[in-house]
C-alpha cells in the first residue's frame, strides 16, 4: 500500500508565468519598450547575451499555450499583464490592442475551466517611467495606480483573484540597490525609497480596484526566505535578524500595519543607506495606505537561508548542503512549511497561496524525446507535502501555482537556467511536456499526493 495524502477538495491548482519572460512579440500591436528591454539591450548584463525579443513566442502561441493548461488540468493560472503593452509611454494613451490580447486571454481562459490570476507588475516598468526617475519617483505610484485601474475596469468583471506586485524586494533591492536586475541601478537611498513607493502604489491600487472590480480578491506576492543562523552565536544570530529583516519584515510589517521595522532602520542607517532620523520618503498617511486589507498574501518560496555573520554591510548565505538546483538554490522543502506557518501565525492573513515554486535544471530530452527531469519531480513533490503539512497545522493555503508552466527567460540568467514543467524546444520553440508536468497532471487529476507520484515510470 502506498501512502496517499488528499488535499482539500477547494484546493486551487495552478501553474505561473510572467510577460516578459514568456511574450515576446516586443513590438506587437503598439508595445512600448520595458525597462527589461533596455537592460538585456546593455552589453553585459543577461549571462548568456540574450533577450526575451521572441522569448517563448507567446504572444502568438497564446492558444497552445491555454490548450497546454488544459491538459494540465490546472484550475487557475497565474500570468503578468505587460504595463508597456497597455500603457507603452507608462502615463499616457491606452494602447487598445494591448488591452485587447489579455482581454482575450481571459476569455480564452474562462472557456478552457481555468481562473485567470494576473499580476499587474511583474518587474517591466515602461522605459519612459524610468527616464522620469523610475519607482524612487512619487510619480511612479500614482501611474502604477491609474494603469491598475485602467486593466482592471476592462478585465475585472471575469477576474477571480488579482496581485498588484510581483516580488517588491527583487525590483527595489535587485533593480535599485545591487543593480543586478532592470534598471541596473545601485544607489541604496533610492532602492529604499522604490520599495516604499512599491508598497504605497500597492495599497492604492488595492483601493483603486475594489471600486472598478469588487468582487476580484485582491493581494501582493511577496519572495519570502526563512532562515537559520549558521551557529548559536550573537553575532550569527544578529546576522538572521538583519536578514529577515531586510527581506521579510521589510514588506511583511508594513503590510499588515506594523509600520517599518525600526532595528532595519537602524541598519540601513549604519550601513549609510539613510541620512537622519526618518524614512525622507514616507508622508505620515503612507503607511494606513499601505496596511490597506488584502484579500490573500501570495508566497513564491525557492529556498532558506543559513546566516553567518560578516563585516560587510550585508550578511552573508552559508547553503547548507550539496543538494541544489542550477540555480545554486538550496533545495529545502522544510522551508516552505516554516515560512507559511510563520506568516500565518504572526502576520495572520486571510489566506495564503504559494503563487510561484518550482526549480532550474537542464535535463533536456533524451534519444527518445522524452524529458526524464527526475530532480523537478522530486522537488515538486517534496514542495507540495511541505504544502499538506502546513494546511494540516491550521494554516489557510488556497492553493499552489508552479513555477513555471515553461522554460522561459530566466532574468539576468538569460535562458540557461530552466524552470519549466514543459521544455522549450530552443530552436522550434516547441512545447514539450517534461515527465514533471505528467506527474503534476496526475496528482492535479486526483488532488492527492502518493509515493508512486515519484517512479520513474510516466503514465500514457
Ligand atoms: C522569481 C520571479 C520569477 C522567476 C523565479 C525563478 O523571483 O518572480 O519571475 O524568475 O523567481
Amino acid at each position: 500500500m502506498s501512502l496517499v495524502k488528499p488535499f482539500p477538495d477547494d484546493f486551487v491548482w495552478g501553474a505561473a508565468t510572467s510577460a516578459f519572460q514568456i511574450e515576446g512579440g516586443a513590438d506587437a500591436d503598439g508595445r512600448g519598450e520595458s525597462i527589461w528591454d533596455r537592460f538585456c539591450a546593455t552589453p553585459g548584463r543577461i549571462a548568456d547575451g540574450s533577450d526575451a525579443r521572441v522569448a517563448c513566442d507567446h504572444y502568438h502561441r497564446v492558444d497552445e499555450d491555454v490548450a497546454l493548461l488544459r491538459w494540465l488540468g490546472v484550475r487557475s493560472y497565474r500570468f503578468s499583464i505587460a504595463w508597456p503593452r497597455v500603457i507603452p509611454t507608462g502615463r499616457g494613451a491606452l494602447n487598445a490592442r494591448g488591452l485587447d490580447f489579455y482581454d482575450r486571454l481571459v476569455d480564452k481562459l474562462l472557456a478552457a475551466g481555468i481562473d485567470p490570476f494576473p499580476s499587474l507588475n511583474h518587474w517591466d516598468l515602461p522605459q519612459p517611467l524610468q527616464d522620469a526617475g523610475g519607482w524612487p519617483a512619487r510619480d511612479t505610484v500614482h501611474a502604477f495606480v491609474r494603469y491598475a485601474e485602467a486593466v482592471m475596469r476592462r478585465i475585472g468583471d471575469r477576474v477571480k483573484r488579482v496581485s498588484t506586485h510581483n516580488e517588491p524586494w527583487c525590483i527595489s533591492t535587485l533593480g535599485y540597490g545591487r543593480g543586478e536586475h532592470a534598471p541596473g541601478e545601485k544607489d541604496w537611498p533610492r532602492a529604499l525609497a522604490a520599495a516604499h513607493h512599491l508598497l504605497l502604489s500597492h495599497g492604492l491600487a488595492v483601493r483603486a480596484i475594489r471600486e472598478v472590480a469588487p468582487k476580484v480578491e485582491v493581494g501582493i506576492v511577496l519572495n519570502l526566505v526563512p532562515g537559520q543562523p549558521a551557529s548559536p552565536s550573537h553575532a550569527d544570530r544578529d546576522a538572521l535578524r538583519a536578514f529577515d529583516g531586510a527581506f521579510n519584515r521589510w514588506f511583511l510589517d508594513p503590510l499588515y500595519g506594523r509600520g517599518y521595522p525600526q532595528d532595519v532602520i537602524a541598519d540601513h542607517r549604519a550601513a549609510g543607506h539613510l541620512i537622519g532620523a526618518e524614512l525622507p520618503f514616507v508622508d505620515p498617511i503612507d503607511l494606513a495606505v499601505i496596511a490597506t486589507p488584502t484579500d490573500f498574501l501570495g508566497v513564491n518560496y525557492y529556498s532558506r537561508a543559513i546566516l553567518r555573520h560578516h563585516a560587510e554591510d550585508e550578511p552573508a548565505t552559508v547553503v547548507a548542503s550539496d543538494d541544489k538546483t542550477d540555480m545554486g538554490w538550496e533545495v529545502y522543502p522544510d522551508g516552505l512549511h516554516d515560512i507559511l506557518t510563520r506568516v500565518h501565525r504572526e502576520y495572520g492573513p486571510r489566506a495564503l497561496y504559494v503563487t510561484e515554486n518550482g526549480a532550474a535544471y537542464a535535463t533536456g530530452p533524451d534519444s527518445e524525446g522524452r524529458i526524464r527531469d527526475v530532480e523537478r519531480q522530486r522537488y515538486l513533490w517534496t514542495h507540495f507535502e511541505a504544502v499538506q503539512r502546513a494546511i494540516a497545522d491550521g494554516v489557510p493555503v488556497g492553493g499552489f501555482y508552479i513555477w513555471s508552466l515553461m522554460d522561459n527567460f530566466e532574468w539576468a540568467e538569460g535562458y540557461a537556467k530552466r524552470f519549466g514543467i514543459v521544455w522549450i524546444d530552443p530552436e522550434t520553440r516547441a512545447r514539450v511536456p517534461k515527465d514533471s508536468a505528467h506527474m503534476c497532471r496526475r496528482i492535479i487529476r486526483d488532488n492527492r499526493l502518493s509515493v508512486d507520484d515519484i517512479a520513474l515510470e510516466v503514465a500514457s
